[in-house]
């Protein structure tokens, strides 16, 4: 089996990890001129941004070229998913793809604007992450299947979220109104953790963002001096998953 994964903040590389066989990173993968994958089982983990993938993983399934008899994607998410399934099924089938399985686990919600991150780790116990990884294994090694219907009511509901969630919360240049506050020792860590190259960190001009932002938060979440903040976020607490180090992090996105 092999499991591709997108990740800021560890939950989906937590949940990779459970899934086993080969791990493989989707920003690492990116940046190879092809990508072709073989094996009896291939599966994607992914967060859910704004109800549906990150760019980069949409991006990951139009290029990748997979080859399978079971094809899952699992999604992991805080608050709520609504059409996501549908944008996986579409994203696969536009390419000739099937979709096989899709499940989604319930963690912690890391978007900063609106979640309180340690309210979010407090009440973590009531989403009983490890009874719905277990039921999640069963249904893999089962191979058990699901079908998403995607119905004109569907697609009318993607069309109202693309115009307001996706375009507000997903903005290229979302980066550049990111804080670096004088706790800053530019170490270059947040550099090293984003999936998307886009940070860049010198002695002489600190912190420096470029236009390729993913909006994953993962710069904000690991900084190991808690330097990095939004202009507007719930409370300064951020977060890692228990299971996952930074130097994993790094190890996955850099
Ligand atoms: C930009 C952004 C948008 C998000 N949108 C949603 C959402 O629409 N619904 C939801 O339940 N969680 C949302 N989340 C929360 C993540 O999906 C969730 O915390 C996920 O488990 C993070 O995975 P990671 O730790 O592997 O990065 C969002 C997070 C970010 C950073
Ligand atoms: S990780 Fe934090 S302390 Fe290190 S360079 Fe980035 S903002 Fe500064
Ligand atoms: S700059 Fe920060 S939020 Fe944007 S892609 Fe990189 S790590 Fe993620």
């Amino acid at each position: 089996m092999t499991i591709c994964y997108f990740t800021a903040s560890g939950n989906c590389l937590y949940v990779a990890r459970r899934l086993g066989g080969t791990l493989l990173s989707i920003p690492q993968l990116m940046r190879q001129d092809k990508i072709e994958i073989q094996d009896d089982a291939v599966g994607i983990v992914s967060p859910v941004y704004a109800v549906e993938m990150p760019a980069m993983v949409r991006k990951f399934i139009a290029k990748v070229h997979i080859q399978t008899d079971y094809f899952f994607f699992v999604y992991t998410y805080g608050m709520g998913y609504a059409e996501a399934f549908a944008h996986v099924k579409l994203a696969t089938e536009d390419k000739g793809l099937k979709l096989s399985y899709i499940n989604a686990i319930q963690m912690v919600d890391n978007y900063l604007p609106i979640f309180d991150q340690q309210e979010q780790i407090d009440t973590l116990p009531q989403k009983n992450v490890e009874g719905q990884i277990e039921r999640l294994l069963a249904d893999i090694a089962a191979r058990k299947t699901v079908e998403v219907n995607v119905t004109a009511e569907t697609l009318a509901t993607i069309e109202m979220y693309k115009k307001q969630l996706a375009v507000p919360i997903l903005r290229k240049e979302t980066a550049k109104e990111y804080i670096v506050n004088d706790n800053c020792i530019s170490c270059g860590i947040c550099a090293k953790v984003c999936p998307a190259n886009n940070i860049n960190v010198t002695k002489e001009n600190g912190v420096q963002f470029a236009d390729r932002c993913e909006v994953c938060y993962a710069c904000l979440h690991n900084c190991p001096q808690n330097a990095l903040h939004l202009k507007k976020e719930a409370n300064t607490v951020k977060f890692r998953n228990e299971h996952v180090t930074l130097k994993d992090i790094i190890e996955a996105n850099q």
